[in-house]
């Protein structure tokens, strides 16, 4: 029996917290850092398995990193050119962002490198990053396009491309960046929608320019990074699970303190506002070049709604708790135009969709999207049963949240990856007011 969740009917989601710090910006933050002269000083970095993995990479890779400790970490750089051999197969876990922005990095090293993964991990796409890489001259192997990947060194230098996504990603349009940083020339990456811009901005604040022209941004290779301090904000993808608690609560005022409100990031935000949410942003500021507030989530009635296509890659990892959103409401809620949910850490529709089926809601998963029938009209959306997460963080975190409209308990199995982004979910959800229990593997 894997570990699973036992989630409980609630009544009322009240309180004020802090989610821990932004996966995307974590991750960037130690590979900066390490590539960079000098000491960066991290705060608020996410203690999860997918951002610790990404730190034993550059573990392994030669970089003296401490921490972490209560979100405080310290990477000691080696410079641009001062990585190195790694003894060892480079670890990834559970995590893609970790894979692909590594390939980039890597890419133009003077030595070989081996990045393996999880068995999920092993299933996702690499040839997004692999392909556009070797029109810089990388030459890495994989197994038909899937982990694990070999990469040897260039014969020669990277050079610098100009590339065209087919696919609104960041991990590729982030791995071209950091492959970029060390090809002749400058490398220009053009994406179809936006998407996270971390990478760019942190760059910035690392000391190397990116030009941001439209949706083309431009690095120029061979320039030096310079150390910086980095505080890295809440992570709204992981105070998304609690905004849909606080909008489905038949009684809720809850306030989510100093999250990251990059519009790149927001359209969880559109999203739920769209859909009736009463939900407001406090004290907005800027922190080391990221927007950062307090959101403030109150009870409310949602409707369905067609989520508008342009919103998608700005929510993407918000879905499986939205699609809960949309069950909640009064009415149909239809996405499409959201493939890539199928090439996450499970197939997001798939699972979500059987989950939410087994709970008594009538879902229809299309090829790039869903169709939710919303329920918000009675009082106990899902009925209570048995779901499972297929090892995926984020379905897991989702059906915790159903439990609040449920008719009775929700078991939910495969729980353990829940720690890749979101250690302390469990006590933070029990502390907001969502009866969750931890029940561990024997
Ligand atoms: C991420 C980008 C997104 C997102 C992932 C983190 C990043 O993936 O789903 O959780 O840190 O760049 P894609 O760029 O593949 O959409």
């Amino acid at each position: 029996m894997s570990d699973h969740f036992i989630a409980r009917p609630a009544g009322a989601v009240r309180g004020a917290l802090r989610v821990p710090g932004d996966k995307s910006i974590s991750h960037r933050s130690i590979m900066l850092g390490a590539i960079a002269t000098g000491t960066t000083r991290v705060t608020g970095f996410l203690e999860g398995a997918d951002a610790i993995s990404t730190m034993n990479v550059f573990r392994a890779l030669g970089v003296r990193i401490d921490g972490p400790s209560d979100g405080r970490v310290t990477v000691e750089g080696v410079g641009l050119h001062g990585l190195r051999a790694p003894t060892v197969d480079l670890d990834c876990g559970n995590s893609g962002t970790s894979m692909r922005l590594l390939s980039g990095l890597l890419a133009g090293q003077g030595f070989e490198a081996r990045l393996v993964g999880d068995a999920s991990l092993t299933r996702r796409p690499m040839k997004r990053v692999t392909e556009p890489l070797a029109r810089m001259g990388a030459r890495i192997d994989s197994a038909d396009g899937r982990p694990p990947l070999r990469i040897h060194p260039p014969a020669g230098r990277l050079h610098g491309i100009d590339y065209t996504m087919p696919v609104a990603s960041a991990q590729v349009k982030s791995a071209l960046m950091l492959a970029g940083l060390y090809a002749e020339g400058e490398t220009r990456v053009t994406e179809p929608a936006p998407t996270r811009d971390h990478t760019e901005r942190m760059l910035g604040a690392f000391g190397v320019p990116v030009a941001v022209d439209g949706a083309t941004v431009t690095v120029r290779g061979g320039v030096a990074l310079r150390a910086a301090d980095i505080d890295v904000p809440a992570d709204i993808s992981s105070a998304a699970f609690f905004l849909v608690a606080g909008a489905i609560a038949r009684d809720a005022d809850l306030l989510l303190r100093h999250v990251g409100t990059n519009p790149t990031r927001t359209g969880v935000i559109d999203i739920l506002r769209l859909m009736g949410a009463d939900l407001t942003l406090e004290h907005p500021r800027t922190v080391g070049g990221e927007p950062v507030a307090d959101l403030r989530i109150r009870s409310s009635s949602l409707r369905g709604i067609d989520v508008p296509p342009e919103l998608v890659p700005l929510a993407i990892d918000e879905f499986p708790v939205l699609f809960i959103a949309a069950a909640c409401a009064r009415g149909r809620t239809t996405v499409t135009g959201a493939e890539e949910l199928r090439v996450k850490e499970s197939d997001r529709i798939a699972v979500m969709a059987e989950g939410l089926r087994a709970l008594g809601i009538d879902a229809t998963p299309t090829p790039d999207g869903i169709v939710i029938e919303g329920r918000g009209d009675r009082a106990d959306v899902f009925s209570g049963g048995a779901v499972d997460s297929h090892g995926d963080h984020r379905p897991a975190m989702a059906f915790s949240v159903a439990s609040l409209r449920a008719a009775g308990p929700i078991r939910i199995a495969d729980t353990a990856n829940v720690g890749t982004s979101f250690p302390n979910f469990v006590a933070l959800a029990r502390e907001a007011g969502i009866d969750v229990e931890p029940i561990r593997a024997r």
